[in-house]
Order: structure tokens, then sequence, then C-alpha cells
């Protein structure tokens, strides 16, 4: 089995190797497990079971959308609905087209190749990709120089399933060779809750409804970090309000000790809406100086912060650069300078 840990830095922010356990521990196993996202699991739930009373492979699937919203648990429980393997790799880890090779050739018939982060696939590796998943072949090259000759070697049919938090990085051959593309949304609160309800289960924690509201409430629309605070809520009670069960007062004590506000934003969504804000003017700011001012990586703003930041209408994303909406010089309690925004450093 090709299981390589990740190692893209807005993953290293995001989970430690505890982390990785605990959310290993809390990974929906079966489709029906699997919360929210209704209409990707209908579309995936007709696919899958087709597929398999025809006794087919499923098409490839793509799935794009931020971190933390299910796309390593959808990927593997599309390879246990199917009854299959599932094979995990991810994109950057690919250095050579015979890696990936080696990988491909491996497969057996319908197993699932899971590549996450794939949009950090080499390109020459990529090309490997194109031929793989259209006819289930692979170029090989023999040799060098001008005695170099091209076989083809069949594979066996295989459902490949990328995953990706920077859908608009994929190249255009990549992505239209993928039967179905599904975009994970953030989760509302409703679903949320179900989600920590779940995993209290799981970690015999007893929690008021209140209690799993606060923490859905605060958890940025994403489930990884609904469990991550699940698990800070836990630790928290079991030392301060033992035997209690886990109302909304103790979440949210809990929460604020790790200073997540009552919106559920967390210090790095405070310094970026500052920095917008008071060193920007409001913006317009382009995402290089943000992430320079910061110190943090351009792609991790992009990738893990901001989505969440113009989703729930914090941020305006521009022609010119990011912008402070309203709502943010409001929630920060800053007036809006009057006159045409100047966008430059203060
Ligand atoms: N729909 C869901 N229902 C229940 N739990 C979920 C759901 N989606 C995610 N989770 C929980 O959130 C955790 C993180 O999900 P997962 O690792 O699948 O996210 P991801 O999209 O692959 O993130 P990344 O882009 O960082 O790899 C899982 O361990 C699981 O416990
Ligand atoms: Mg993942």
């Amino acid at each position: 089995m090709t299981t390589t840990e990740r190692k893209d830095p807005a993953f290293a922010a995001e989970a430690g190797e505890d982390e990785r356990h605990f959310e290993a521990s809390l990974r929906p196993e079966r489709l029906v497990d699997y919360v929210g996202q209704e209409s990707i699991l209908n579309t995936l739930g007709v696919a899958i079971e087709a597929a398999r009373a025809r006794g087919d492979v499923l098409d490839h699937v793509l799935l794009s959308g931020p971190p933390g919203l299910g796309k390593t648990s959808l990927a593997q429980i599309i390879a246990r609905e199917m009854g299959v393997q599932c094979r995990k790799t991810q994109g950057p880890a690919i250095e050579r087209s015979g890696d990936l090779a080696a990988i491909l050739s491996d497969l057996e018939q319908g197993d699932v190749l899971f590549i996450d982060e794939i949009h950090g696939l080499p390109r020459k590796v990529e090309e490997v990709l194109y031929p793989a998943m259209e006819d289930f072949e692979l170029d090989l090259v023999i040799g060098q120089g001008p005695s170099a000759r091209t076989m083809r070697l069949a594979l066996k049919p295989f459902t490949l399933v990328g995953a990706t938090t920077r859908a608009g990085m994929l190249n255009a051959p990549l992505r239209d060779r993928f039967g179905t593309s599904f975009r994970l949304e953030f989760y509302g609160v409703p679903d949320l809750m179900r989600i920590v309800n779940r995993s209290a289960k799981i970690l015999h924690l007893t929690l008021a409804p209140e209690g799993a509201r606060e923490i859905a409430r605060r958890s940025r629309g994403t489930p990884r970090i609904a469990n991550r605070q699940l698990k800070w809520v836990r630790d928290f009670a079991q030392v301060h309000h033992p035997g209690k069960p886990v109302d909304e007062h103790i979440a949210s004590e809990a929460l604020a000790l790790h200073r997540v506000d009552a919106a559920g934003l967390d210090p790095m969504d405070h310094a970026i809406l500052i920095a917008v804000l008071d060193r920007f003017a409001g913006g317009p700011v382009g995402v290089e100086s943000l992430a320079a001012l910061l110190g943090e990586e351009r792609e991790t703003i992009e990738a893990v912060y901001e989505p969440f930041l113009v989703q729930s209408g914090y941020l305006e994303r521009t022609p010119r650069g990011r912008m402070a909406t309203q709502l943010c010089w409001d929630y920060f309690g800053r007036e809006r300078p009057a006159g045409p925004r100047q966008g430059r450093l203060l």
C-alpha cells in the first residue's frame, strides 16, 4: 500500500500526529455515516449502486474544497462502498513518472487510487495519468536517446479519486478526464451538530444539545475543526467540570481558552482581517502583500483561511485584491474611512 504522509505547510499547520490518530478514529466509514453534502451523496450513491449492479468500475471522481471538509473520508467511503481496496498517495510525493507507473500497474481490478493534493503532481508525472485514466494504458519509454521506444502496457481498470484544495490550479487536460467532479461546501450548524454528536458518542462524552450547538456554531463550517474543538472541550470538561454534561457554558469557556472567538474566528483569522483593516485601510490588498506582512505562505492564506472568511462575509475577493466588508468593519468595531479607498500600506 502506498501511503505517504502529507507534507504541505497548510496541513502541517492544521494537524499533528496525535490529531491524525484522533481524526482517524472519528472518520465516517460508510455513506450512511457521512453527514451533509446531500447533493454529492445522492449523485455518488446512484453512481456507486449502478456501477456495482453492472459489475463496472466507478468513473474517476474529483473532489475539491477547503481542508477538513471530508474529501479523504469520502474517497475511503467510495472504496468501501464499491468493495475494493483504496491505495493512497499524494501528488507532490510522486516525483518521477516511474513511481506513478509502479503504483498504477500494481492496482487490482476496480481499485480506488486516491491521490490527495492532486494539483501538486509534477507535470511530467501527470502526463502518465492521461492514457491511464482514459484507456487504462501505460506508455513506457524504454531506453534512451535515438534507440528509445515506447511500449504500451495494459492496466486493470481502476477508479482515480483525486482531491484538491486548489481546484483552480488543476490543469484542464487532467480536470477534463474526471467523469465526475464535486465541490464540497462548508457545513451548516445542524450538520456540524450531527457530526459533533456522533463524535461525542464515540468518545463517550455526554454532550448537551446546547454544548453541541456552541461547538458547531464556532467551527468555521468545517468538520475537522468541529472535532478538534470537541476534543479541547472534552479535555477542559474533564479537568474543570468532571462528571457534568458538557453544556454551552463549558464549551464556550473551553473554546475561549483556545482563543476561538464568539463567531468561531481563530487568531489567524483575526490577524488577516485586522491587517486588511488597519494596515491596508480595508483594501484592496493583494494576497502576496498580506502573506508577506503576516509571515504566512500565500497558499495557506488562499486555501485554508480565505474561503471561510469570504463565505461568511468578512472578506471580499475583487479583481484588485482582497477587501474588508462592512460586516468586517463592524465586527472589529472600526470606523470605515470616508472617500475612495486607497488600498495602500499605511
Ligand atoms: N461529512 C462528514 N461527516 C462526518 N465527519 C466528517 C465529515 N467530513 C469530515 N468529517 C470529519 O472531519 C475529519 C476531516 O475530514 P477529512 O480528512 O476527510 O477532510 P479533507 O477534506 O480530506 O481535508 P484535507 O483537505 O485537509 O485533506 C475526518 O476525520 C472526519 O472525522
Ligand atoms: Mg484529506
